[in-house]
């Protein structure tokens, strides 16, 4: 089965900062999307890397592609996004020839995955599951609050969720492509990660592990942690 990668990439930002959209900013020299893409071309089952562009973004996008050494087996497509991450992915898979059976989902807020991550989540996807996700367990204990209606009010907790059984989960989330066709065309609402949508199908999503390297770059500070990834990488 032949897997194609879907890179929702067209987000400001808002959180890290004025700026480039996040995904046009530099890590090491080069744009976060380009690592990101990278990452997804690294696995070799990947035949097709589907980049979703910010809006206006889409030109500047396919001229990065064409500038940066990508492996020549993988095909290369540029959308422009929509207004919620939801939007984009579902733009994206709208760009997706037939011929791929395997859909991969990654942000390009996460441009220093592993492949054997990524690797990890299409072999769970061929064995059979309708969608997969990487995660990790939490180091922080969670708990549910009532959200305060002014910002800084104390908020009453409600719950402590037993946090072995809690992970935190990453992307590439990897989805039999009609399962994940149909969730982005039947489930509506607010959701924030794509297994989320095949769940509200009925259907079994499964874990597999997640990696450390995989964390979204989403604050400044995220940003000071890619960078000294990268570095050591680089040693
Ligand atoms: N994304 C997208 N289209 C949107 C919003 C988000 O393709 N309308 C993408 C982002 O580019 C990112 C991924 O979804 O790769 C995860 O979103 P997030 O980390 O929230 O990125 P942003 O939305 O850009 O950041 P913020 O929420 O801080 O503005
Ligand atoms: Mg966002």
């Amino acid at each position: 089965a032949r897997t194609a990668a879907v890179i929702p990439a067209a987000g400001r930002g808002v959180r890290l900062g004025p700026g480039a959209p996040k995904a046009l900013r530099a890590l090491g020299g080069t744009p976060m999307l380009i690592h990101a893409v990278r990452a997804m071309a690294a696995s070799r089952a990947v035949s097709l890397v589907v980049v979703v562009a910010p809006p206006e973004g889409a030109a500047e996008v396919r001229s990065l592609l064409d500038a940066h050494a990508l492996p020549e087996r993988t095909d290369f497509v540029v959308v422009p996004g929509g207004q919620s991450r939801q939007e984009s992915v579902r733009l994206g898979l709208d760009a997706l020839p037939p011929g791929h059976d395997i859909v991969l989902v990654h942000d390009a807020a996460r441009p220093l995955v592993p492949v054997d991550t990524v690797d990890a989540v299409i072999e769970a996807v061929r064995e059979g599951a309708p969608a997969v996700v990487p995660a990790l367990p939490l180091a922080d204990t969670v708990k549910q609050v009532e959200p305060a209606r002014a910002p800084g009010e104390p908020e009453p907790v409600v719950a402590t969720p037993e946090r072995a059984r809690l992970r935190a989960v990453q992307t590439p989330q990897g989805f039999d492509r009609e399962t994940l066709v149909r969730a982005h065309r039947t489930v509506t609402g607010d959701v924030t990660d794509d297994a989320g949508m095949v769940e509200q199908l009925g259907l079994t999503v499964v874990a597999v592990p997640g990696h450390e390297e995989a964390f979204k770059v989403t604050r400044p500070l995220d940003l000071v942690l890619a960078e000294a990834v990268l570095a050591r990488r680089r040693l």
